[in-house]
């Protein structure tokens, strides 16, 4: 995808818009497109080019108000041929399997398709809306952001651009420039850093299961899924500055098989790994999500583990809600929507975030001797779930998704 200048001017290396996206992930991207679709201009800096963006193998679970919002702005064509609506969920420990019938329980369904694949249809999206991208742009200042003209300057290809706007959106992820920009002791942070990893694989077999397996088991956690019918993904809970390197292929699958109940390990068909990786699991929170004229969104403001697949689904809400706001700000001429942004976009987050950590402490195994009193409550809390509709209902609530509650809807 090139730069195409649909800006409202560029001269020199002075840019102008009406909203400068900082960062072309799927916060970015998914942003760009439902503000194109709101008549409203935007240009969206990447740091990577596009080619690497779309090589980061990552999510892989789509709620249900994220298909939704993607059919809305015509991006769910592909993600409905190609990904695989599933009813339920399967979670394995002490030899037992309790099966999450979202179908049966909320009259739900997610959607396995993988990010990447989401990320693909966004960008194909913008091409052919012309939405402006430029990409390995690289934001190293935001200026101007208590005032009515923020900037955002840039680097690429060894020049540096300022791009000026009416609002910045803070898109660039968990270690991007966005937040920083923020003066000391504006936001409050939130963290809980978990004492492990999870090293993924994607292997060219197939799944071995038609759902996903959840499993909890004394040697660490284990999830099971997949992309399509000849690609599969696969996690073990691991120790969060282990070496890819350090998991052979062969160590990877005796640690699957010993951690995943008797009946899925007969159906496991192992072959060489494609792709490796750990990622270290931290629950993260930076509030408020607004400052003067910058929005922050998705990564850059929060950060769950991977456990409740959430972090993907949560960037999706939040621009959402960000742009709902700044529709109503450029078409109604009201102030409520951005100045409600923060409070609206938190209220969901915190119980992704609330949920995310739940589940992980649930499904994974501590290390520290000292925290058998927290193994026994993991157990407990996986008995109560295999007995009780109530909790069942509750967690397959929150795993499809919880309901958007835009400022406007409410009132
Ligand atoms: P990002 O996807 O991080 O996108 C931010 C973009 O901003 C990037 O493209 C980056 O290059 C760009 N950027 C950064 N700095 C700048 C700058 N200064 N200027 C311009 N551009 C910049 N979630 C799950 O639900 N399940 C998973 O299994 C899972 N696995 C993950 C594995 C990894 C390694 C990571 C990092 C995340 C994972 N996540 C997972 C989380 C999920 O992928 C994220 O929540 C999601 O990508 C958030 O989207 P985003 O657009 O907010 O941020
Ligand atoms: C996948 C990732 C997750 O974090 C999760 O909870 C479920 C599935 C995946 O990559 O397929």
């Amino acid at each position: 995808m090139g730069e195409r200048l649909q800006v409202t001017s560029w001269t020199g290396s002075h840019m102008r818009t009406q909203v400068a996206i900082v960062g072309g992930g799927p916060a970015g991207s998914l942003l760009s497109l439902l503000l194109r679709a709101a008549g409203i201009d935007s240009v969206v800096l990447e740091r990577r080019s596009q080619a690497y963006v779309l090589s980061r193998i990552r999510a892989g679970v789509l709620e249900h108000g994220t298909c939704e919002t993607l059919r809305s702005i015509g991006v769910g064509a592909r993600m409905d041929d190609q990904g695989f609506g599933h009813d339920g969920v399967n979670l394995a420990f002490g030899g037992r399997t309790v099966r999450i019938d979202f179908a049966d329980l909320v009259g739900r369904q997610v959607m396995i398709y993988g990010q990447t694949e989401v990320q693909h249809d966004l960008y194909d999206a913008m091409d052919d809306r012309g939405v402006t991208v430029v990409d390995e742009a690289e934001a190293i200042a935001l200026d101007g952001l208590r005032g009515d003209t923020p900037t955002v300057t840039f680097t690429t290809g060894g020049t540096t651009e300022t791009l000026e706007c009416d609002w910045i959106a803070g898109c660039d992820g968990y270690h991007g420039v966005t937040r920083q920009a923020v003066p000391d002791g504006v936001l409050s942070t939130f963290e809980r850093v978990y004492p492990f990893g999870w090293l993924g694989i994607l292997s060219e077999t197939p799944p071995i299961n038609d759902e996903l397996i959840y499993a909890h088991h004394p040697r660490g956690f284990a999830l099971c899924s997949m992309r399509h019918e000849m690609l599969s993904r696969y996690y073990v809970q691991c120790p969060a500055d282990d070496e890819p390197d350090a998991w052979s292929d062969d160590r990877f699958w005796d640690e699957l098989r010993t951690r995943l109940p008797d009946t899925a390990v007969a159906n496991l068909k192992t072959g060489p790994s494609i792709e490796k990786s750990v990622t270290p699991l931290r629950s993260f929170v930076a509030e408020p999500m607004r400052h003067g004229r910058l929005l922050l969104a998705g990564d850059a403001a929060h950060i769950v583990p991977p456990t409740g697949a959430k972090g993907l689904n949560l960037a999706v809400s939040d621009v959402v809600y960000l742009a709902d706001a700044l529709r109503n700000w450029y078409h109604d001429g009201s102030t409520d929507g951005v100045d409600a942004y923060s409070d609206t976009a938190l209220l969901r987050v915190w119980k992704a975030v609330r949920f995310s950590w739940w589940m992980t402490t649930m499904m994974h195994t501590f290390p520290d001797a000292d925290d058998a009193f927290d193994e026994r409550i993991a157990e407990t809390e996986l008995a109560y779930l295999e007995g009780s509709r109530a909790a069942q209902t509750a967690f397959a609530e929150n795993y499809t998704g919880l309901p958007y509650r835009l400022p406007r809807d409410a009132g």
